[in-house]
Protein backbone atom coordinates (compact mmCIF):
# COMPACT_ATOMS: atom_id res chain seq x y z
CA UNK A 1 0.00 0.00 0.00
CA UNK A 2 1.80 3.22 -1.08
CA UNK A 3 0.98 6.56 0.84
CA UNK A 4 -0.97 7.91 -2.50
CA UNK A 5 -3.57 4.90 -2.32
CA UNK A 6 -3.94 6.34 1.69
CA UNK A 7 -4.20 10.08 0.84
CA UNK A 8 -6.99 8.94 -1.69
CA UNK A 9 -8.66 6.98 1.23
CA UNK A 10 -8.70 9.84 3.80
CA UNK A 11 -9.69 12.24 0.93
CA UNK A 12 -12.80 9.60 0.52
CA UNK A 13 -13.77 9.95 4.06
CA UNK A 14 -12.98 13.47 4.79
CA UNK A 15 -15.86 13.55 1.79
CA UNK A 16 -17.97 11.04 3.67
CA UNK A 17 -18.04 13.23 6.44
CA UNK A 18 -19.06 16.38 4.72
CA UNK A 19 -21.88 14.81 2.85
CA UNK A 20 -23.48 12.61 5.40
CA UNK A 21 -23.42 15.70 7.84
CA UNK A 22 -25.94 17.41 5.62
CA UNK A 23 -29.38 16.12 5.70
CA UNK A 24 -31.00 14.76 2.60
CA UNK A 25 -33.65 16.94 2.95
CA UNK A 26 -33.52 20.14 1.93
CA UNK A 27 -35.76 22.12 4.20
CA UNK A 28 -33.71 20.78 7.09
CA UNK A 29 -31.38 22.77 8.87
CA UNK A 30 -29.26 19.92 9.67
CA UNK A 31 -28.67 17.82 12.79
CA UNK A 32 -29.33 19.54 15.90
CA UNK A 33 -26.50 18.81 18.46
CA UNK A 34 -28.20 20.49 21.78
CA UNK A 35 -31.75 20.80 20.69
CA UNK A 36 -33.00 21.75 23.96
CA UNK A 37 -30.82 24.96 23.99
CA UNK A 38 -33.16 26.73 21.38
CA UNK A 39 -36.32 24.06 21.77
CA UNK A 40 -38.50 24.76 24.50
CA UNK A 41 -38.85 21.79 26.96
CA UNK A 42 -42.00 22.81 28.11
CA UNK A 43 -45.43 21.95 26.83
CA UNK A 44 -45.77 24.23 24.36
CA UNK A 45 -49.51 25.48 23.11
CA UNK A 46 -50.50 25.68 19.41
CA UNK A 47 -47.20 23.91 18.09
CA UNK A 48 -47.32 20.44 16.37
CA UNK A 49 -45.27 17.86 18.46
CA UNK A 50 -44.19 16.02 14.92
CA UNK A 51 -42.68 19.18 13.75
CA UNK A 52 -41.47 21.35 15.85
CA UNK A 53 -41.56 20.31 19.85
CA UNK A 54 -38.83 17.15 19.27
CA UNK A 55 -35.92 17.61 17.55
CA UNK A 56 -36.80 14.23 15.80
CA UNK A 57 -39.66 14.91 13.74
CA UNK A 58 -41.85 12.01 14.82
CA UNK A 59 -44.71 10.91 12.03
CA UNK A 60 -46.79 9.57 14.50
CA UNK A 61 -47.53 12.47 16.24
CA UNK A 62 -47.49 14.87 13.70
CA UNK A 63 -50.38 17.32 13.52
CA UNK A 64 -51.27 16.62 16.93
CA UNK A 65 -51.45 20.01 18.88
CA UNK A 66 -51.86 20.72 22.67
CA UNK A 67 -54.43 23.15 22.20
CA UNK A 68 -55.75 24.77 19.09
CA UNK A 69 -57.30 28.16 18.42
CA UNK A 70 -60.73 28.67 17.96
CA UNK A 71 -62.21 28.40 14.66
CA UNK A 72 -62.44 31.47 12.77
CA UNK A 73 -65.13 33.52 12.88
CA UNK A 74 -66.88 31.43 16.01
CA UNK A 75 -67.58 33.63 19.12
CA UNK A 76 -66.69 32.07 23.17
CA UNK A 77 -69.73 31.00 24.54
CA UNK A 78 -70.26 31.18 28.10
CA UNK A 79 -72.70 29.36 30.65
CA UNK A 80 -75.95 31.35 29.15
CA UNK A 81 -74.04 33.62 27.23
CA UNK A 82 -75.17 36.89 28.39
CA UNK A 83 -72.52 39.06 26.93
CA UNK A 84 -72.64 38.33 23.55
CA UNK A 85 -71.69 42.10 23.41
CA UNK A 86 -68.42 41.02 24.40
CA UNK A 87 -68.50 38.28 22.35
CA UNK A 88 -68.70 39.64 18.65
CA UNK A 89 -65.89 40.23 16.61
CA UNK A 90 -64.47 43.52 16.64
CA UNK A 91 -65.33 45.28 12.92
CA UNK A 92 -62.82 47.68 12.77
CA UNK A 93 -59.43 48.03 10.86
CA UNK A 94 -56.10 49.11 11.89
CA UNK A 95 -54.92 52.27 9.65
CA UNK A 96 -52.32 51.67 6.74
CA UNK A 97 -49.83 53.53 8.83
CA UNK A 98 -50.05 51.16 11.83
CA UNK A 99 -47.96 48.81 9.01
CA UNK A 100 -44.80 50.51 9.95
CA UNK A 101 -45.29 51.55 13.82
CA UNK A 102 -46.56 48.13 14.17
CA UNK A 103 -45.84 45.21 11.39
CA UNK A 104 -48.55 43.54 9.49
CA UNK A 105 -51.00 43.42 11.68
CA UNK A 106 -54.03 42.67 10.21
CA UNK A 107 -54.81 41.72 6.41
CA UNK A 108 -56.97 44.42 5.61
CA UNK A 109 -56.63 48.17 6.58
CA UNK A 110 -59.04 51.06 6.91
CA UNK A 111 -57.99 54.57 7.27
CA UNK A 112 -60.96 55.98 8.18
CA UNK A 113 -62.38 53.38 11.35
CA UNK A 114 -59.71 55.80 13.46
CA UNK A 115 -61.93 58.77 13.45
CA UNK A 116 -65.15 56.65 12.38
CA UNK A 117 -64.80 54.57 15.97
CA UNK A 118 -66.07 57.87 18.32
CA UNK A 119 -69.02 57.08 17.00
CA UNK A 120 -68.97 53.63 18.83
CA UNK A 121 -71.47 52.72 21.37
CA UNK A 122 -70.05 51.79 25.08
CA UNK A 123 -71.77 48.30 25.60
CA UNK A 124 -70.51 48.50 29.17
CA UNK A 125 -72.57 49.73 32.11
CA UNK A 126 -70.35 51.72 35.03
CA UNK A 127 -70.94 49.03 37.21
CA UNK A 128 -68.61 49.26 40.43
CA UNK A 129 -67.54 46.02 39.57
CA UNK A 130 -66.46 46.95 36.10
CA UNK A 131 -65.20 49.77 37.30
CA UNK A 132 -62.86 48.10 40.21
CA UNK A 133 -61.72 45.16 37.52
CA UNK A 134 -60.90 48.15 35.26
CA UNK A 135 -58.57 49.78 37.65
CA UNK A 136 -56.67 46.33 38.24
CA UNK A 137 -56.17 46.12 34.70
CA UNK A 138 -55.28 49.98 34.46
CA UNK A 139 -52.55 49.61 36.89
CA UNK A 140 -51.07 45.99 35.36
CA UNK A 141 -51.21 47.61 31.46
CA UNK A 142 -51.84 51.72 31.72
CA UNK A 143 -49.96 53.32 35.08
CA UNK A 144 -46.16 52.85 33.97
CA UNK A 145 -46.86 55.24 31.03
CA UNK A 146 -49.96 57.23 31.61
CA UNK A 147 -49.70 57.60 35.28
CA UNK A 148 -52.13 56.44 37.89
CA UNK A 149 -54.13 59.25 37.30
CA UNK A 150 -53.50 59.71 33.77
CA UNK A 151 -51.99 63.00 33.37
CA UNK A 152 -49.10 60.82 31.10
CA UNK A 153 -46.65 60.87 34.23
CA UNK A 154 -45.46 56.97 34.62
CA UNK A 155 -42.70 55.65 35.29
CA UNK A 156 -41.58 54.82 31.99
CA UNK A 157 -42.42 57.57 30.80
CA UNK A 158 -41.18 61.32 30.09
CA UNK A 159 -38.75 60.32 28.51
CA UNK A 160 -37.12 60.95 25.27
CA UNK A 161 -39.64 58.32 23.48
CA UNK A 162 -42.52 58.03 25.47
CA UNK A 163 -44.65 60.62 25.95
CA UNK A 164 -48.38 59.80 26.23
CA UNK A 165 -50.51 63.06 26.66
CA UNK A 166 -52.07 63.99 29.52
CA UNK A 167 -54.82 64.47 27.93
CA UNK A 168 -55.36 61.30 26.25
CA UNK A 169 -58.00 59.80 28.17
CA UNK A 170 -60.61 62.84 26.65
CA UNK A 171 -60.91 60.47 23.48
CA UNK A 172 -65.06 59.19 23.06
CA UNK A 173 -64.86 55.64 24.81
CA UNK A 174 -65.12 54.23 20.86
CA UNK A 175 -62.04 55.78 20.07
CA UNK A 176 -60.09 54.77 23.22
CA UNK A 177 -61.58 51.18 22.33
CA UNK A 178 -60.26 51.76 18.86
CA UNK A 179 -56.52 53.03 20.00
CA UNK A 180 -56.41 49.90 23.24
CA UNK A 181 -57.08 47.61 20.57
CA UNK A 182 -54.74 48.40 18.04
CA UNK A 183 -52.36 50.63 19.68
CA UNK A 184 -51.01 54.04 18.90
CA UNK A 185 -47.51 55.73 18.23
CA UNK A 186 -45.28 54.55 20.59
CA UNK A 187 -48.38 52.49 22.47
CA UNK A 188 -48.62 48.79 21.35
CA UNK A 189 -52.11 47.01 20.53
CA UNK A 190 -53.19 45.12 23.80
CA UNK A 191 -55.99 43.56 21.97
CA UNK A 192 -53.79 39.73 23.13
CA UNK A 193 -53.64 41.38 26.47
CA UNK A 194 -57.13 42.18 26.84
CA UNK A 195 -60.13 40.86 25.78
CA UNK A 196 -62.68 42.87 24.69
CA UNK A 197 -64.94 42.76 27.99
CA UNK A 198 -61.62 43.74 30.00
CA UNK A 199 -60.81 46.62 27.75
CA UNK A 200 -64.19 48.40 28.11
CA UNK A 201 -63.92 47.58 31.83
CA UNK A 202 -60.45 49.67 31.83
CA UNK A 203 -62.46 52.43 29.60
CA UNK A 204 -65.23 52.39 32.69
CA UNK A 205 -62.02 52.58 34.87
CA UNK A 206 -60.56 55.64 32.83
CA UNK A 207 -64.34 57.14 33.02
CA UNK A 208 -64.30 57.29 36.28
CA UNK A 209 -60.73 58.76 37.19
CA UNK A 210 -62.68 61.61 34.89
CA UNK A 211 -65.23 61.53 37.64
CA UNK A 212 -68.04 59.93 36.40
CA UNK A 213 -69.80 58.22 38.51
CA UNK A 214 -70.10 54.06 39.18
CA UNK A 215 -73.22 52.47 40.07
CA UNK A 216 -74.45 49.60 42.11
CA UNK A 217 -74.43 46.28 40.89
CA UNK A 218 -77.46 44.80 40.15
CA UNK A 219 -78.59 42.38 42.63
CA UNK A 220 -77.74 38.60 41.52
CA UNK A 221 -79.78 35.77 41.50
CA UNK A 222 -78.74 32.61 42.29
CA UNK A 223 -81.38 29.64 40.80
CA UNK A 224 -79.26 26.69 41.11
CA UNK A 225 -76.34 26.73 39.22
CA UNK A 226 -77.01 29.81 36.78
CA UNK A 227 -77.24 33.02 37.96
CA UNK A 228 -79.59 36.04 36.71
CA UNK A 229 -79.60 38.93 36.44
CA UNK A 230 -82.75 40.97 38.19
CA UNK A 231 -83.69 42.49 34.71
CA UNK A 232 -83.60 46.60 35.35
CA UNK A 233 -86.28 47.84 33.45
CA UNK A 234 -83.97 48.78 30.05
CA UNK A 235 -82.08 45.66 29.67
CA UNK A 236 -84.97 43.44 29.35
CA UNK A 237 -84.17 40.26 27.38
CA UNK A 238 -86.70 37.81 25.57
CA UNK A 239 -83.57 35.39 25.71
CA UNK A 240 -83.25 35.57 29.21
CA UNK A 241 -86.61 35.17 30.38
CA UNK A 242 -86.94 32.11 27.91
CA UNK A 243 -83.46 30.66 29.87
CA UNK A 244 -84.65 31.15 32.92
CA UNK A 245 -87.86 30.00 32.66
CA UNK A 246 -86.12 26.85 30.77
CA UNK A 247 -83.84 26.20 33.53
CA UNK A 248 -86.76 26.53 36.46
CA UNK A 249 -88.79 23.92 34.15
CA UNK A 250 -85.27 21.75 34.45
CA UNK A 251 -85.17 22.63 38.65
CA UNK A 252 -88.66 21.37 38.82
CA UNK A 253 -88.04 18.00 36.80
CA UNK A 254 -84.80 17.27 39.11
CA UNK A 255 -86.72 18.10 42.36
CA UNK A 256 -89.42 15.35 41.98
CA UNK A 257 -90.86 15.90 45.59
CA UNK A 258 -91.74 19.92 45.15
CA UNK A 259 -90.03 20.33 47.63
CA UNK A 260 -89.08 24.21 46.98
CA UNK A 261 -91.21 26.49 45.16
CA UNK A 262 -90.02 27.03 41.44
CA UNK A 263 -90.82 30.85 40.98
CA UNK A 264 -90.24 33.38 38.47
CA UNK A 265 -91.39 36.93 39.09
CA UNK A 266 -92.58 38.56 35.86
CA UNK A 267 -91.07 41.95 36.08
CA UNK A 268 -92.44 43.04 32.56
CA UNK A 269 -95.87 41.84 32.93
CA UNK A 270 -98.03 45.29 33.64
CA UNK A 271 -101.82 46.04 33.80
CA UNK A 272 -103.44 49.28 33.95
CA UNK A 273 -103.98 51.11 37.22
CA UNK A 274 -106.78 49.13 39.15
CA UNK A 275 -107.68 46.91 36.50
CA UNK A 276 -106.98 43.52 35.06
CA UNK A 277 -106.41 44.58 31.49
CA UNK A 278 -102.79 43.81 30.34
CA UNK A 279 -100.60 46.76 29.07
CA UNK A 280 -99.84 45.22 25.83
CA UNK A 281 -97.09 47.56 24.96
CA UNK A 282 -94.93 46.87 27.78
CA UNK A 283 -96.02 42.77 28.86
CA UNK A 284 -96.15 41.61 24.90
CA UNK A 285 -92.08 40.35 24.70
CA UNK A 286 -93.24 38.69 28.18
CA UNK A 287 -96.34 36.85 26.95
CA UNK A 288 -94.88 35.82 23.35
CA UNK A 289 -91.89 33.47 25.55
CA UNK A 290 -94.45 32.40 27.81
CA UNK A 291 -96.36 31.03 24.80
CA UNK A 292 -93.19 29.64 23.51
CA UNK A 293 -91.95 28.25 26.60
CA UNK A 294 -95.88 26.36 26.50
CA UNK A 295 -94.91 25.33 23.22
CA UNK A 296 -91.35 24.12 23.98
CA UNK A 297 -92.62 21.76 27.22
CA UNK A 298 -95.07 19.94 28.76
CA UNK A 299 -94.76 21.24 32.01
CA UNK A 300 -97.89 23.44 33.94
CA UNK A 301 -97.31 26.39 34.64
CA UNK A 302 -99.03 28.47 37.21
CA UNK A 303 -99.65 32.25 37.44
CA UNK A 304 -99.70 33.70 41.34
CA UNK A 305 -101.40 37.49 41.19
CA UNK A 306 -100.77 39.72 44.40
CA UNK A 307 -101.22 43.45 44.91
CA UNK A 308 -99.63 46.08 47.29
CA UNK A 309 -101.85 46.49 50.63
CA UNK A 310 -103.47 49.92 49.92
CA UNK A 311 -107.30 49.55 49.06
CA UNK A 312 -109.67 47.37 49.92
CA UNK A 313 -108.49 43.73 51.02
CA UNK A 314 -111.66 41.81 49.48
CA UNK A 315 -110.98 43.89 46.35
CA UNK A 316 -107.47 43.31 46.04
CA UNK A 317 -107.55 39.97 46.25
CA UNK A 318 -110.27 39.95 43.41
CA UNK A 319 -107.88 42.13 41.23
CA UNK A 320 -105.12 39.88 41.75
CA UNK A 321 -107.49 36.74 40.63
CA UNK A 322 -108.20 38.76 37.23
CA UNK A 323 -105.18 39.52 36.33
CA UNK A 324 -103.86 36.00 37.12
CA UNK A 325 -106.67 34.70 34.84
CA UNK A 326 -105.95 37.92 32.61
CA UNK A 327 -102.51 36.11 31.89
CA UNK A 328 -104.26 32.69 30.96
CA UNK A 329 -106.64 33.95 28.67
CA UNK A 330 -104.06 35.03 26.53
CA UNK A 331 -102.06 31.76 26.83
CA UNK A 332 -105.54 30.12 25.97
CA UNK A 333 -105.84 32.05 23.05
CA UNK A 334 -102.53 31.78 21.37
CA UNK A 335 -103.42 27.85 21.86
CA UNK A 336 -102.00 27.01 24.86
CA UNK A 337 -104.19 23.74 26.73
CA UNK A 338 -106.20 25.63 29.20
CA UNK A 339 -106.02 22.42 31.34
CA UNK A 340 -102.04 22.91 31.61
CA UNK A 341 -102.60 27.10 33.04
CA UNK A 342 -103.83 27.47 36.53
CA UNK A 343 -104.35 31.13 38.13
CA UNK A 344 -104.56 32.17 41.44
CA UNK A 345 -104.81 35.64 43.36
CA UNK A 346 -103.43 36.25 46.57
CA UNK A 347 -104.20 39.71 47.05
CA UNK A 348 -101.78 41.73 49.22
CA UNK A 349 -100.23 38.45 50.84
CA UNK A 350 -96.71 37.12 50.84
CA UNK A 351 -95.28 40.96 50.18
CA UNK A 352 -91.53 41.25 48.66
CA UNK A 353 -90.82 44.36 50.25
CA UNK A 354 -92.08 46.90 52.70
CA UNK A 355 -95.30 48.56 51.74
CA UNK A 356 -94.41 51.91 53.54
CA UNK A 357 -92.77 52.90 50.57
CA UNK A 358 -93.56 53.72 46.99
CA UNK A 359 -90.67 51.61 45.73
CA UNK A 360 -91.71 48.73 48.13
CA UNK A 361 -95.54 48.12 46.67
CA UNK A 362 -94.12 48.24 43.35
CA UNK A 363 -92.55 45.53 44.34
CA UNK A 364 -95.45 43.74 45.80
CA UNK A 365 -97.46 44.18 42.71
CA UNK A 366 -96.24 41.53 40.90
CA UNK A 367 -97.34 38.16 39.03
CA UNK A 368 -95.27 35.41 39.86
CA UNK A 369 -95.15 31.96 37.63
CA UNK A 370 -94.62 28.54 39.31
CA UNK A 371 -93.58 25.77 37.04
CA UNK A 372 -95.42 22.61 37.90
C1 LIG B 1 -45.61 52.16 26.35
C2 LIG B 1 -46.37 53.15 27.07
C3 LIG B 1 -47.87 53.03 27.01
C4 LIG B 1 -48.66 52.04 27.52
C5 LIG B 1 -48.24 50.76 28.21
C6 LIG B 1 -50.03 52.44 27.28
N1 LIG B 1 -50.05 53.63 26.60
FE1 LIG B 1 -51.68 54.59 25.97
N2 LIG B 1 -50.55 55.95 25.02
C7 LIG B 1 -49.18 56.02 25.06
C8 LIG B 1 -48.72 57.09 24.22
C9 LIG B 1 -47.28 57.51 24.01
C10 LIG B 1 -49.87 57.67 23.64
C11 LIG B 1 -49.93 58.81 22.63
C12 LIG B 1 -49.99 58.17 21.26
C13 LIG B 1 -49.96 59.15 20.11
O1 LIG B 1 -50.93 59.93 20.02
O2 LIG B 1 -49.02 59.09 19.36
C14 LIG B 1 -51.01 56.93 24.18
C15 LIG B 1 -52.31 57.21 23.87
C16 LIG B 1 -53.39 56.63 24.48
C17 LIG B 1 -54.76 56.99 24.27
C18 LIG B 1 -55.27 58.09 23.35
C19 LIG B 1 -55.38 57.48 21.99
C20 LIG B 1 -55.84 58.41 20.93
O3 LIG B 1 -56.75 58.00 20.21
O4 LIG B 1 -55.28 59.49 20.80
C21 LIG B 1 -55.52 56.19 25.05
C22 LIG B 1 -57.04 56.19 25.17
C23 LIG B 1 -54.63 55.32 25.75
N3 LIG B 1 -53.35 55.58 25.38
C24 LIG B 1 -55.04 54.35 26.63
C25 LIG B 1 -54.18 53.41 27.16
C26 LIG B 1 -54.62 52.32 28.02
C27 LIG B 1 -56.04 52.11 28.48
C28 LIG B 1 -53.53 51.58 28.30
C29 LIG B 1 -53.47 50.31 29.10
C30 LIG B 1 -54.28 49.24 28.62
C31 LIG B 1 -52.40 52.20 27.64
N4 LIG B 1 -52.84 53.30 26.97
C32 LIG B 1 -51.12 51.72 27.70
C33 LIG B 1 -48.36 55.17 25.79
C34 LIG B 1 -48.76 54.01 26.43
Amino acid sequence: MNINYLHKIAAGLALTVVFSSCMKDENSFGYEYMPDMYRSPAQEAYVDYGEVRTWKSNDSIKNTQSAKLPPMGTIPFQGANAEPAYSMPYNRLPSNAMKTTHGAVSLEYNDGDYDASVADANPMKMYESNVEHGKQLYNRFCTHCHGEKGAGDGSVSNSEYINPPANAFTRADGQMFYSITYGKGVMGAHASQLNKKERWEVISYIKSMNGEASIPDPVMKMTSNVVTEEVAEDNFSKKSLLSSLTQLADETTHDVNHSEAHTLNLDHLVFATGSSNLDMGKSQETLEVLVSFMKTTTKSLEFDGYTDNTGNAEANLQLSKDRANAVKTYLVQQGIDAGRITAEGFGSANPKASNDTEEGRAMNRRTEVKIK
